[in-house]
């Protein structure tokens, strides 16, 4: 979610009984950690690339269970180089969904390869296996599977499709740290895996920032050259790369965060049970689904209605911050129209991009909250029937 995505879903209409996210309020609870780290990269005076990004690739890495995490600019930048690092280039074709964030297609543009989209699976957002066997092509040379929300995607059918190809699985896992897939953490499920720590993510910086993960060590190697100007050691390039690191301020203000992640997620997956009791009665509003296996950390807690655009004003008319993930599919917007799809090519992407609606969720929002979120959506939905 960009700061503007933000913005639009809790300052429409100032002040807000219930704000869409409150960083503040978590702000609140872990001020005196993030000063005193902050504090420390200001004494050492290293900024770019020292003892508070190698602790925290490390610590990233064991919490993940995987055997590499490598700290880079965004996440927008994570995927690039992935790409990049599995050999994805000009005239490769690249399955993503077309409901997502536009960084996960931009990306593959952004290397020079084509975007190729497959629909989701309405039930639970993601990318659906059957929808990218029929679009396979002897061109396609990656899957970016996403999880959307925090809901782990269908990584074991998704697997096996990327090994029966031998082509690379790129997780984009930004919307999904410590969400799990039978036991495993996102993250650590296909060849590579990207996150995004920009600030309203679930483990959010205090600005920019990004990480691959990978067990496999030459992919590895590839993404800490390409992040640093294509260099094993210093002024000398091998390889085209570019600068895209994480830096030591990112660094610290994570590794505080990091520890509290469980219980933040813990929190939020709470606070979905609090909305799933409130609202389970309410035959207008379709709640999202709990996979068998799947370990969902409500980074995003969204609900399908009919006309999600009049709901969302009105419930903000009413002071409760929410907000559209996503409003328009990627497959008709301007910066893919070259490739020829056309409204009704992703009925499931477009149908949802009707539907869907966000509500408040993060692990500081009270429970009375959720109880007056409910109460404002039912109202809106008996309105706008
Ligand atoms: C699914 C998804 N992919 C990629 C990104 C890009 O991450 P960043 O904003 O850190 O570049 C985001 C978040 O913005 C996202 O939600």
């Amino acid at each position: 979610m960009t700061s503007s995505q933000a913005s639009r879903s809790s300052t429409a209409s100032a002040p807000l009984r219930v704000p869409f996210i409150d960083l503040v309020a978590q702000f609140a609870t872990i001020r005196e950690e993030v000063e005193a780290a902050v504090r420390g990269v200001f004494e050492r005076q290293t900024f770019v690339l020292g003892p508070e990004v190698r602790a925290f690739e490390a610590e990233a890495a064991t919490y993940l269970g995987c055997r590499h995490a490598i700290g880079v600019a965004s996440g927008t930048d994570a995927l690039v180089l992935a790409l990049r690092a599995a050999g994805v280039g000009a005239g490769d074709e690249v399955i993503v969904p077309p409901f997502t964030f536009g960084a996960t297609a931009l990306s593959v543009r952004n290397v020079g390869a084509i975007p190729v989209f497959a629909d989701i699976d309405p039930r639970t957002f993601n990318l659906d296996p059957e929808s990218v066997r029929r679009t396979l092509t002897p061109k396609t040379k990656a899957l970016i599977p996403v999880h959307l929300y925090g809901l782990p995607a269908d990584m074991d059918a998704l697997g096996s499709i990327a090994r029966d190809r031998k082509i690379a699985l790129i997780e984009d896992a930004a919307q999904a740290f410590g969400a799990a897939h039978r036991g495993r953490k996102a993250g650590t499920l296909g060849t590579a895996a990207c996150f995004s720590f920009y600030p309203t993510k679930n483990l959010g910086g205090a600005g920019d920032g990004g990480l691959v993960t990978t067990d496999d060590d030459a992919f590895a190697s590839r993404v800490r050259v390409l992040r640093e100007h294509g260099s094993r050691e210093r002024y000398v390039h091998d390889v085209v790369g570019t600068n895209s690191r994480l830096d030591e301020l990112q660094a610290a203000v994570l590794r505080v965060k990091l520890r509290r992640i469980d219980a933040w997620n813990a929190g939020r997956r709470r606070l979905a049970g609090s909305y799933r009791a409130a609202l389970s009665d309410e035959s207008r509003a379709q709640l999202p689904v709990e996979v068998p296996g799947l370990e969902h950390i409500y980074h995003l807690f969204v609900v399908r209605v009919s006309d999600n655009r009049a709901v969302r004003d009105r419930l903000i008319e009413a002071g409760i911050g929410c907000g559209i993930y996503y409003p328009s599919p990627l497959h008709v917007q301007p910066a893919f129209r070259d490739l020829g799809q056309r409204e009704g090519d992703m009925p499931h992407a477009e149908r949802a991009c009707r539907e869907v609606l966000a509500l408040p969720i993060y692990a500081e929002l009270p429970d009375a909250a959720v109880a007056t979120v409910s109460a404002a959506l039912r109202g809106v939905l008996r309105a706008t029937r």
